[in-house]
């Protein structure tokens, strides 16, 4: 069936399943390999995507479900202010380790300070709790929330 969605603002038309996760869409589909596959249970947050601005796993999003929503991806959340706040201090921090993680680690934070310009620690906790990093680069993740609500 084919489907039109709008990824980083460009309506693309898919002719996939109805209940084909937006993951699976975006990677081999479309080729955006930036969002990524961790455990395709929402437990990771390894393929957190926004949609509509909200951060959301890709992974258990069927595409019937999207409708006409606008979906951003790591590819093109540098474009938003809170995205490209985030990716600076990212980098300013030095938070990446492995990197798996770290895409889905961007949205959820660019999320949090799009709605959020100043987390508190709790704040910051309850909207990252959900994304998981193997290499364990909490604490730098948090202080990267801080330095780019400083920028604001
Ligand atoms: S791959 Fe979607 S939450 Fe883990
Ligand atoms: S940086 Fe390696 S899993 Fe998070």
């Amino acid at each position: 069936m084919a489907f039109a969605i709008k990824v980083n603002g460009t309506t693309h038309s898919v002719d996939v399943d109805g209940d084909t996760p937006l993951l699976w869409v975006l990677r081999d589909v479309l080729g955006m390999t930036g969002t990524k596959f961790g455990c395709g249970m929402a437990l990771c947050g390894a393929c957190t995507v926004h949609i509509d601005g909200v951060a959301t796993r890709s992974c258990v999003t069927p595409i019937d479900s999207v409708g006409k929503s606008e979906i951003t991806t790591i590819e093109a959340i540098g474009s938003t202010p809170a995205g490209a706040r985030i990716q600076k201090a990212w980098l300013d921090l030095e938070v990446v380790q492995c990197g798996y993680c770290q895409s889905g680690q961007i949205m959820s934070a660019s999320a949090l300070i799009a709605g959020n310009p100043h987390p508190s620690d709790s704040d910051i906790d309850d909207a990252m709790s959900g994304n998981i990093c193997r290499c364990g680069t909490y604490v730098r993740i948090r202080e990267a929330i801080k330095h780019a609500a400083q920028s604001i």
